[in-house]
């Protein structure tokens, strides 16, 4: 097989499970081509670990990618590598923009949310139990998104309604379908909405994420602070990776419990937990299946005598890469809580780890159990296999998640 001639990778993931199929048939790293860019995509969980690890890559495309920003002007991913935050920086910068909101997600204190983020549920389950018997709902928009978003805004110290209006904005960043023209006019829109939620915050501060930031960006000049694109752009990642990553893990979650009686019958006996379930939807279903991008700061020669060169981007198969038979054995696509080795790479490895992993996790644990306390009965309301994916490369969920809270029992 010609590996340098590039798989191209389908902007609406309509047939996810088939191309991560392709990549790994490829090889552990292949040429891929996304939205016109040609890349190395890496969907082997070994070499893949390697390189996230690997301090000659970069995700800096500033400084690393040779082609940024003159000859991707018009591509769709632009913000993806050239956002100023941790989430692109390299070396010092990244240790700095890492080390200011780091503390936000220490163990201790993302436990001392459970009781919030129960409360939160609560709530939106208590919306959805006073709508009629029979109703159908959609789990998606009336509990998997308003959750997280929730949770966010009370980190970020946002108004409920104020979070909802950035829904549409963080879709927009997931939306690899969009033209680079689309994809440019809502970074403006989100950057101009963050900075106008800047000068409000600066006159009425609170006890929130939001207003800390603004204090390290205010006394910035001994090397510890931000400038302020570096705080719009913080800000940015904190609602984007928020939002629609949680969104689709408590769908997946909620869709693989529905779908798989057997597990749900698991889970209800106690043989598995639900962190157990949240775990196994992460690896099943990467809710990022793919991460772009990463830059070799030099030439990386690799074992079977492939070369990175210096400047070319790489590309996170995550997806791919957890459901790889190598790793996993034959039954690697089948949802199993009970696994014996169900470590992945969804959070990504290495000093970008992603930091909200244990919120998500919890949020989602809390979601399930209290979803299926309250509603025992809990039903799709469609054949699975009527459920459409959200059509992006980078963001793993459903359209909808049409479901019945009680349906009626059989005659
Ligand atoms: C299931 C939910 C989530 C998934 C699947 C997820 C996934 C990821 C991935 C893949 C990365 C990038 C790793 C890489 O560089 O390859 C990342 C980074 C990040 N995530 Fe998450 N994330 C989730 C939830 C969250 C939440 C709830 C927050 C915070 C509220 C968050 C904050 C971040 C931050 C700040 C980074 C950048 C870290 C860095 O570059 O140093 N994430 N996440």
């Amino acid at each position: 097989m010609d590996r340098q001639r590039p798989l191209v990778l389908d902007p609406t993931a309509a047939d996810r499970r088939g191309e991560d199929a392709a990549l790994r048939e490829r090889g552990p790293l292949t040429r891929v081509d996304v939205l016109g860019e040609k890349v190395w995509a890496v969907s082997d969980r070994t070499l893949l670990k390697q390189l996230l690890m690997d301090g000659r890559i970069s995700k800096d495309a500033v400084q690393h990618w040779p082609r940024y920003p003159d000859e991707t002007r018009d591509w769709p991913l632009n913000l993806w590598v050239g956002v100023r935050n941790m989430f692109t920086a390299y070396g010092a910068d990244h240790r700095r923009l890492r080390r200011l909101i780091s503390p936000a997600f220490a163990g201790r204190r993302i436990a001392a949310l459970a009781p919030r983020i129960e409360a939160i549920a609560g709530d939106l389950l208590d919306e959805l139990a006073a709508e009629p018997p029979g109703t159908v709902v959609d789990l998606r928009e009336r509990f998997a998104a308003p959750l997280p978003i929730r949770v966010i805004s009370h980190l970020l110290g946002l108004p409920d309604e104020r979070a909802n209006g950035f829904r549409s904005m963080v879709d927009g960043v997931f939306d690899s379908t969009l033209t680079g023209a689309e994809a440019e006019a809502n970074t403006l829109a989100f950057r101009k909405t963050l900075t106008e939620l800047i000068d409000e915050k600066r006159s009425s501060p609170g006890d929130d994420l939001t207003t800390r930031l603004i204090d390290a960006r205010d006394t910035e000049g001994d090397g510890t602070g931000l400038s302020d694109g570096e705080l719009v752009d913080s800000l940015m990642l904190m609602v984007s990776a928020g939002y629609e990553t949680t969104i689709n893990l408590i769908d997946h979650a909620l869709v693989a419990l529905l779908t798989h009686p057997e597990q749900r019958s698991a889970l209800l006996a106690g043989s598995v937990s639900y962190e157990d379930v949240v775990e196994e939807t992460l690896r099943w279903q990467a809710p990022v299946p793919f991460l772009p991008m990463r830059f070799a700061t030099v030439d990386i020669d690799l074992p079977d005598g492939v070369t990175i060169r210096t400047g070319e981007a790489i590309l996170a198969a995550y997806s791919a890469a957890n459901t790889h038979p190598d790793a996993y054995g034959p039954d690697a696509d089948r949802f199993d809580p009970a696994r014996d080795d169900r470590s992945h790479l969804t959070f990504g490895h290495g000093v970008h780890v992603c930091l909200g992993a244990a919120l998500a996790r919890l949020e989602g644990a809390i979601a399930l159990r209290t979803a299926l306390d309250r509603f025992p009965r809990l039903a799709l309301a469609v054949p699975a296999a009527e459920l459409r994916p959200v059509p992006s490369f980078l963001s793993n969920g459903h359209r909808s998640v049409p479901a019945v809270l009680a349906p009626a029992a059989p005659a």
